[in-house]
C-alpha cells in the first residue's frame, strides 16, 4: 500500500520529462525576465528552441528564393519573424504589450530589424503591401473557419507576389481542449487557385501549410 502510494506520488512520466521540462525552463530564463518589465501573456515565454514547428517555418520561409518581403500576423514576441533573412520583415499582432517587448527585443538584438505595428486579424482593415510570405502560425485556432478563409482568400488575391505564399498551421485533432476551432485547409482554400504543400506535421496535431500561387516545391 505505502510502496504504491510512493511510487504514485514520484509520477514517472514526469520524472523521464524532468530534462526536457529543465530545458525548456532554462531557454525561457530570458524571456521570464523580459515579461517583468512588459507583462506580456504567459504563453510567450515558451522557447523558440522547444517549439518545432516554429523552426520548421523559419527554415522554409528562408530557403524562398525571392525573400524580399515578410510578414507576421500574431506574430507575439516575434521569434519567428526575426530570424527570417528578407529585406523588409513586419509583424502584426492584436496585443499591445507583447508588441512593445518585440519592438524592444528587434531593436537591441537584432541587425537585420523588424517593424512591429498593431493589427487585428478580424477586425482591422485589409493590408496593402505585397509580400513573398505571409505567415499566420499558432493563432488561427482562435478565429471561425468562415473568417478565416475570408481573411486567407483576401490576402491571397491581394497581397502576395507571384511567388509568394501563405504558411498556417492547422490543429486536426478536434479533442483537443485548448484549441476552438478545428480548421480544413481544403475548405479555406477551396475558392482560390493554389497549390497546397504540407510543411510538417507537429505536436497537438499541428500541420502547417503552404498555400501558393504557383508550385514552389516540384
Ligand atoms: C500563441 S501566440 C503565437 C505567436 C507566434 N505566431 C509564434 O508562433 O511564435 C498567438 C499570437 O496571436 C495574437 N493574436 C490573437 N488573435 C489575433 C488577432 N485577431 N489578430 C492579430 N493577432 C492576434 C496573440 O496576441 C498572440 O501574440
Amino acid at each position: 500500500m505505502l510502496q504504491k502510494k510512493i511510487i504514485k506520488n514520484l509520477n514517472l512520466r514526469r520524472i523521464r520529462h524532468l530534462p526536457t521540462n529543465i530545458s525548456k525552463l532554462y531557454f525561457s530564463i530570458p524571456k521570464i525576465i523580459l515579461r517583468l518589465f512588459f507583462k506580456f501573456n504567459l504563453w510567450h515565454i515558451s522557447s523558440y528552441r522547444h517549439r518545432k514547428y516554429a523552426i520548421s517555418i523559419v527554415k522554409h520561409a528562408n530557403a524562398k528564393e525571392i525573400r524580399n518581403k515578410a510578414l507576421e500576423i500574431g506574430c507575439g514576441l516575434g521569434d519567428i519573424i526575426r530570424r527570417l533573412d528578407y529585406n523588409t520583415k513586419v509583424g502584426l499582432d492584436n496585443d499591445v504589450q507583447v508588441l512593445k517587448a518585440a519592438r524592444f527585443v528587434s531593436k537591441v538584438f537584432d541587425k537585420n530589424k523588424t517593424d512591429f505595428n498593431f493589427y487585428d486579424l478580424v477586425n482591422s482593415d485589409t493590408l496593402n503591401e505585397i509580400y513573398d510570405v505571409v505567415l499566420v502560425p499558432n493563432f488561427a485556432h482562435a478565429i471561425s473557419s468562415k473568417i478565416l478563409k475570408k481573411k486567407i482568400e483576401h490576402i491571397f488575391l491581394n497581397n502576395l507576389s507571384d511567388s509568394g505564399e501563405i504558411i498556417l498551421d492547422v490543429i486536426e485533432d478536434k479533442n483537443l481542449q485548448n484549441y476552438r476551432n478545428f480548421h480544413s485547409v481544403d475548405y479555406l482554400s477551396e475558392s482560390i487557385e493554389c497549390e497546397i504543400y504540407k510543411i510538417g506535421e507537429f505536436k497537438h496535431s499541428r500541420t502547417i501549410y503552404s498555400i501558393s500561387k504557383k508550385s514552389n516545391h516540384l
